[in-house]
């Protein structure tokens, strides 16, 4: 970067990200133009279990042909598209989502079962919870939120898409690795610095800079560290954000894997062409200028050691 980007000065914390994740020049300027213009947002329709199965929207909706990975039950409204003003919303027959979260939730097609005992440690306001819905069918979910406002719109959206074998619960993680159960598989859409955000047009004043991207390294990493307590032999967990930084990405699931033994991180074929170059093992980012989104970045790692994995 020469230091300018359309002719504003490129800011320290802005290069700081860009030299962190190594991108070419061509790259940067596309990252920190999205960041800039925030306007890279794209929905997406996720539907519920209300939906019947021969389901289709009541409104206009684009091609997937562009997203290959794109679960299933997961519909693209076309621009001009309000798909929350129509009724069918309100009903609670879909739900909408960055398509960038629709992304993340692709990688549950990695998966080689449908999962028995499932938890979604960060859950509110439901976007995973739902995404899992609409490809696996929910045999025992629970959907957890620390915050009570929060849990209370999760509470809603839960009841309103009509989830089934789905409690609602409050507890904090080092709570959840104290309790002894397990499940055999963990979401972990961990509350990050929010980097993407910009890209969306909202601001997020301080989401670039080392304080906050540190601050909250240390509590992913301590989410990761209760979540592995919670898993049963063989299971899976997800681990998502909605930032950019690799230290609350790629450095957390190092960490991890440095600190517990007998996890490893899986592959994601259908999100292949999304590999990180940042670290030695499969893990996905995606960036605005992918054009699916906003970005996000996931990894799916396994309990490999105990002896029924
Ligand atoms: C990225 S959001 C989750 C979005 C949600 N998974 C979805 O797809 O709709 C992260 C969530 O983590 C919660 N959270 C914040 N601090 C937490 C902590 N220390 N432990 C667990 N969850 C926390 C936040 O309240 C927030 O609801």
């Amino acid at each position: 970067m020469n230091g300018e980007l359309n002719s504003r000065p490129v800011a320290k914390n802005e290069l700081r990200l860009v030299s962190r994740l190594r991108l070419d020049e061509a790259q940067a300027a596309a990252l920190l133009r999205a960041m800039r213009e925030g306007n890279a947002s794209r929905r997406a329709v996720v539907l519920s279990p209300r939906a019947p199965v021969d389901y289709t929207p009541p409104f206009l909706c684009a091609a997937r042909s562009a997203f290959p990975w794109l679960p299933e039950r997961v519909w693209l409204p076309a621009d001009e598209a309000t798909p929350t003003a129509c009724e069918d919303y309100a009903r609670g027959m879909y739900y909408v989502l960055d398509l960038s979260s629709c992304w993340e939730g692709a990688a549950l097609s990695a998966l080689t079962e449908p999962p028995r005992r499932s938890i979604d440690l960060c859950a509110a306001p439901g976007g995973k919870t739902l995404l899992l819905a609409a490809q696996f069918p929910l045999h025992d979910h629970t959907a957890n939120e620390v915050h009570a406002a929060r849990r209370g719109i999760l509470r809603h959206n839960v009841e309103l898409c009509g989830l089934s074998n789905t409690r609602v619960t409050g507890l904090r993680p080092d709570q959840w690795a104290e309790s002894g159960k397990k499940f055999d598989l963990l979401l972990v859409d961990a509350p990050c610095s929010g980097q993407s955000l910009l890209c969306k047009g909202i601001k997020n004043p301080g989401c670039l800079g080392a304080s906050a991207v540190q601050g909250n390294a240390k509590r992913q990493r301590g989410i990761m560290l209760c979540a592995v307590r919670c898993a049963a032999p063989g299971a899976h967990l997800l681990y998502t954000t909605c930032t950019y930084d690799p230290e609350e990405n790629e450095r957390v699931i190092a960490y991890i894997l440095r600190r517990v033994p007998g996890w490893r991180a899986v592959e994601i074929p259908a999100l292949a062409p999304f590999r990180s170059s940042l670290c030695d093992f499969p893990a996905y980012r995606l960036l605005p200028h992918h054009g699916a989104g906003a970005g996000g970045f996931c990894c799916l790692l396994r309990e490999t050691e105990s002896p029924e994995s």
